[in-house]
């Protein structure tokens, strides 16, 4: 795919600001932004067993022309891989390499390569700088911005892990083409959650967009990371509230995906039946205007992601697992609704209105124009 002229969005926090480039074609160029970035020395790449094959050599001559030395360490691909052991492996890996205090890394792969390896970014030598080369949607526009890195326990997803901010995120949609279709189109899933609660006018470009077509996507890419530098600006760490939004379809969506059991669900698919429970629990409770919910289901439908709950995942089982979600205040369910396009706020919802909003998802959703 032709090269084309980046645009950058930069994250200003007043601490660690740094840029977001997204274009086709940043991936070739890794070495000649690194250095202007002013990063020096050795670094290494962490890749998964997926990506290598794909864009590995690549990156790694790039980082080469531009006068770093390199070595790689390469997980197996999937989420499993995103564990203390497999954070201690690379550190230990990298280590022997010997890289150390002056060097930084490169995460090169989708969400899990890419919190995998800002943690251990974090921990290696108590912190060293690492960029971010997503080559996924979800993580091009929402997991490769904002510091959140870590890993999973069989407790949980992401229950350890740092903030630590990438110290450049490269953001090249060439690399989407190389997604089987399912992965591609579950990326959107996030993208209309932040249409959903920040920018209403991005449903009608979803809409005129070809969901098989992985090009083009340039712009929609910058405005959705856009929209989550601005989102992270205001909350770096989520202690004001403004960065939980984003946890909008989240809290049922985590749990349908934990139950279904990861892998089995796509993370946007589940996100994609939690958009649709958060929809139904906005209109109750806040009044949100059915014909914007309707709005966004169309939208997740022209995707082609999952709006009808499975009748294998009970409700019990899903009440369990909503009760375990680790964004749930001192017990309360602390629930993200919108009141209006566009404009989101954090509620609690009692037990029974979720039992009855998951009922809710059992029936086809209808729809209309
Ligand atoms: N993905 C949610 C966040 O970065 O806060």
């Amino acid at each position: 795919m032709a090269e084309s002229i980046p645009k950058t969005i930069t994250v200003n926090l007043s601490r660690t600001p740094y840029k977001v480039m997204v274009g086709n074609g940043l991936l070739a160029q890794t070495g000649q932004h690194a250095a202007e970035t002013g990063l020096t020395g050795h670094c290494g790449i962490l890749t998964d067993s997926n990506v290598a094959t794909l864009y590995l050599k690549e990156v790694r001559k790039s980082l080469q022309d531009a006068g770093f030395h390199v070595d790689e360490h390469i997980i197996p691909a999937g989420e499993a891989s995103k564990s203390m052991s497999h954070s201690e492996d690379a550190c230990r890996a990298f280590i022997r390499a010997g890289l150390d205090r002056k060097s930084f890394l490169v995460a090169l792969g989708g969400g899990v390569v890419g919190d995998l390896a800002g943690f251990v970014a974090a921990i290696f030598y108590r912190g060293i700088p690492y960029i971010q080369l997503p080559t996924t949607i979800v993580s091009q526009v929402d997991s490769s911005v904002g510091g959140k890195t870590g890993v999973n326990t069989v407790e949980g997803k992401n229950l350890i892990g740092a903030f630590h901010q990438p110290s450049l995120v490269l953001a090249d949609p060439a690399t989407l083409t190389s997604l089987p279709p399912r992965e591609f189109r579950e990326g959107f899933a996030e993208i209309i959650k932040h249409a959903a609660i920040r920018d209403p006018a991005m449903l009608d470009d979803l809409l005129a967009h070809d969901p098989n077509n992985a090009t083009n996507l340039t712009d929609i890419i910058a405005n959705n990371i856009a929209i989550k530098a601005r989102i992270v600006e205001e909350d770096e760490k989520e202690t004001s509230g403004t960065r939980a939004l984003l946890n909008f379809g989240h809290t049922i969506g985590h749990a349908i995906e934990a139950l279904a059991g990861y892998g089995n669900l796509l993370h946007g698919e589940a996100i994609s039946l939690g958009l649709r429970a958060a929809t139904i629990l906005s209109e109750k409770l806040a009044g949100l205007d059915p014909a914007f919910s309707n709005k966004i289901i169309k939208t997740l439908h022209h995707y082609h992601l999952p709006l009808t709950l499975s009748p294998t995942l009970t409700t019990p089982e899903l009440m369990e697992k909503v009760g375990r979600d680790k964004k749930f205040a001192a017990g309360n369910p602390r629930f993200v609704l919108l009141k209006s396009p566009g404009n989101a706020f954090l509620a609690d919802v009692s037990l029974s209105d979720i039992r009855s909003t998951i009922e809710a998802l059992r029936s086809e959703p209808n729809p209309t124009d």
